[in-house]
């Protein structure tokens, strides 16, 4: 595929530390040095490995305790779905919620609207414009809350166990718009037939990066350190 754009995430030894309850600090990132510029990344690992620090880092939600974390180009718009949608659906109705993610972008309500359909049809909701948001199924809610994402025109897409909540055929459906998406996208995720898609894989434990490798070897790691 040509026309791809390209984006280089590097962190240089970046580490991150919480403030735990009894006033003390916890380390739950180590150390870590990398450059991600592949089109499909996955992030795996146990609950609590660290992985949507990673991707918050990356998103610049939080500021790395040591080290220093670069987007390249500077300026990098990045969107960032969660696993739960309601999260991030604000508006009640499919086709507000869409147009509001460009009210910046786009200053007219009427070509809002026009483009709003438009990312709706290409996720085959085309016909839930005017639905109200709580009378989605869990798996049109996420490719809702994922419309409202690419609405914005992210240039890099942050993808948080966006199908941890989905059933089987919504899974394989989200994981198809998911590899169909124009922007570079770092998924973390429990889903191994997902991470299996991936060209790059990152496996976390205990926050440290204990692998990064292909999908087959990375998963095999994981299996392995999961005893499953
Ligand atoms: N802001 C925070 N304050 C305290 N502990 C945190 C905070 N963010 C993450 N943690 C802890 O850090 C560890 C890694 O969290 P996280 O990155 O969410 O892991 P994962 O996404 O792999 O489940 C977990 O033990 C989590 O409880
Ligand atoms: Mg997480």
């Amino acid at each position: 595929m040509d026309n791809l754009s390209s984006v280089t995430t590097t962190l240089d030894a970046v580490a991150f530390d919480v403030d735990t309850a009894e006033g003390g600090r916890r380390r739950i990132l180590h150390p870590l040095s990398l450059s991600l510029s592949q089109h499909r990344i996955a992030v795996i690992g146990a609950n609590g490995s660290g992985k949507s620090t990673l991707l918050r880092l990356i998103a610049g939600l939080v500021a790395p305790t040591q080290g220093s974390l670069q987007l390249s180009p500077s300026g990098v718009r990045s969107g960032f779905i969660f696993a739960n949608p309601q999260a991030q659906l604000i508006m009640p109705v499919v086709g507000e919620d869409i147009a509001f993610s460009m009210r910046r972008s786009i200053s007219s309500a009427s070509r809002r609207r026009a483009r709003s359909r438009e990312i709706l049809d290409t996720m085959g909701l085309g016909e839930r414009e005017n639905s109200s948001i709580y009378d989605l199924s869990s798996g049109e809610r996420q490719k809702v809350a994922l419309a409202g994402v690419l609405a914005a025109e992210p240039e890099l897409v942050l993808a948080d166990e966006p199908t941890t909540l989905l059933d089987l055929r919504s899974t394989v459906e989200f994981t198809e718009l998911l590899m169909g998406l124009q922007a570079p996208m770092i998924v973390a995720t429990h889903d191994l037939q997902l991470a299996a898609r991936a060209e790059r894989v990152l496996v976390f434990e205990e926050g440290r990066l204990t692998a990064d490798d292909a999908p087959a070897p990375a998963i095999a790691r994981y299996r392995e350190v999961a005893g499953a």
